[in-house]
């Protein structure tokens, strides 16, 4: 394997355990929805070859930038998309990428995001309070640090930050404002609740929180989980690693969830539901990195694996998708011409599109 490295480079989290999960074969078909700095994205492609097929996803286009490098070796089989994961299942039907052998949400952040870049991830660096992964986004952590009222505030850190001191700091954030660096935010935090280091930074919980807010990592996780499963095949593999206990809790539901035939509440005498199981547990309890994996990679210490097969055919699912049609341009005589694509079933040229020859005024076939 040559994968060309960049540096500052980011160390793919449970590597091995990962790439079992997904039992990555040769010809797959996968999906990294975090591509991140490509580590893991390189470990799939390595051996998924010959034949293997990558499509990765980042919201981040600096991400996006260093996977095409770190991944240039596979190039022809790769293909990478800036874009938000909770847009998976548009991505795919555009460029016919289902149904597919794996799908790994590798969630956060990579190191070269927390590393000091100017985005104001982490409370290490003074940067401006951006906290966005996609400069696309509107909302940064300095529009919701100033404009949201305190009790919203506090709510706010305590649900997402899991933060039971969440009133002091919103307290002081408030009588700190206008707060526009990850600097002064810390320093109104340690202000509220003190500057003494236990095993974590005081800022540490709120920095999480705002995070979470700024970019509806919870919300998108959930969409994101139900597309993931109407785009894997019979036996395909859902793998999930999460860092905080509010992304493992989705994560664990939902997969439980699927896993289950009835999910009606326990009060009920008989099944209303009529749930199905679309999912076997590969892992029945959450995997996390070795201690020499933690010691190697600190960063790696809060990291939860949880993986889930497929084992129910996609047809329902493939049905439901709607097959692109749309109009495109005009033809000789101005009216627009109606068009679909055809699956090639290639990687670099996966569809063809089909322009229909209108036979009445409204361009209709
Ligand atoms: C932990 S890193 C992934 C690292 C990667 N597995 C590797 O080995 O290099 C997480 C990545 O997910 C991206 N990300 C987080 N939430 C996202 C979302 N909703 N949509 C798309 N990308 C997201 C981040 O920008 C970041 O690059």
């Amino acid at each position: 394997m040559s994968i060309k490295m960049t540096a500052p480079s980011h160390t793919p989290v449970l590597l091995k355990e990962t790439i079992e999960a997904l039992a990555v074969q040769a010809g797959g078909r996968y999906i990294d929805g975090t591509v991140g700095g490509g580590g893991h994205a390189a470990a799939i492609l390595e051996r998924s070859t010959p034949g293997g097929q990558l499509l990765g996803i980042d919201a981040d286009p600096e991400a996006i930038k260093v996977a095409k490098d770190r991944l240039e070796t596979y190039s022809d089989s790769t293909l990478l998309i800036n874009e938000n994961f909770v847009n998976l299942r548009a991505i795919c039907i555009k460029y016919n990428f289902f149904p597919v052998h794996g799908i790994l949400f590798d969630l956060g952040l990579s190191s070269l995001q927390l590393n000091g870049n100017g985005r104001g991830f982490s409370f290490q660096h003074d940067a401006p309070l951006d906290m966005r992964l996609s400069p696309s986004q509107e909302v940064t952590a300095a529009d919701i640090i100033n404009t949201i009222p305190e009790t919203k505030l506090a709510r706010l850190i305590k649900t997402y930050g899991e933060e039971s001191r969440s009133h002091k700091i919103a307290h002081y954030i408030v009588k700190e404002r206008p707060i526009k660096t990850t600097l002064h935010l810390t320093q109104a935090i340690e202000k509220a609740i003190g500057t003494k280091r236990g095993r974590i930074h005081p800022a540490t919980k709120t920095f999480q929180a705002l995070r979470i807010a700024v970019n509806h990592e919870l919300e998108y996780l959930e969409a994101v989980l139900k597309q993931a499963l109407s785009l894997l095949g019979f036996e395909g593999r859902l793998v999930v690693i999460s860092y905080h206990s509010l992304e493992d809790r989705i994560v664990k539901q939902f997969m439980q969830q699927e896993a289950r035939d009835c999910i009606c509440p326990p009060s009920m005498p008989t099944c209303v539901c009529r749930h199905k199981a679309s999912l076997r547990l590969i892992t029945k309890k959450v995997v996390t990195p070795s201690p020499d994996e933690v010691q190697l990679n600190p960063r790696s210490r809060s990291a939860k694996l949880r993986a889930a097969e497929r084992i129910t055919a996609p047809d329902q699912q493939y049905n439901t998708f709607k097959k692109p049609s749309f109009s495109v341009g005009t033809n000789a005589q101005g009216w627009r011409r109606s068009a679909s694509v055809e699956k090639l079933g290639g990687f670099s040229r996966p569809y063809r599109l089909i322009l229909f020859e209108p036979t009445n005024r409204r361009g209709k076939m």
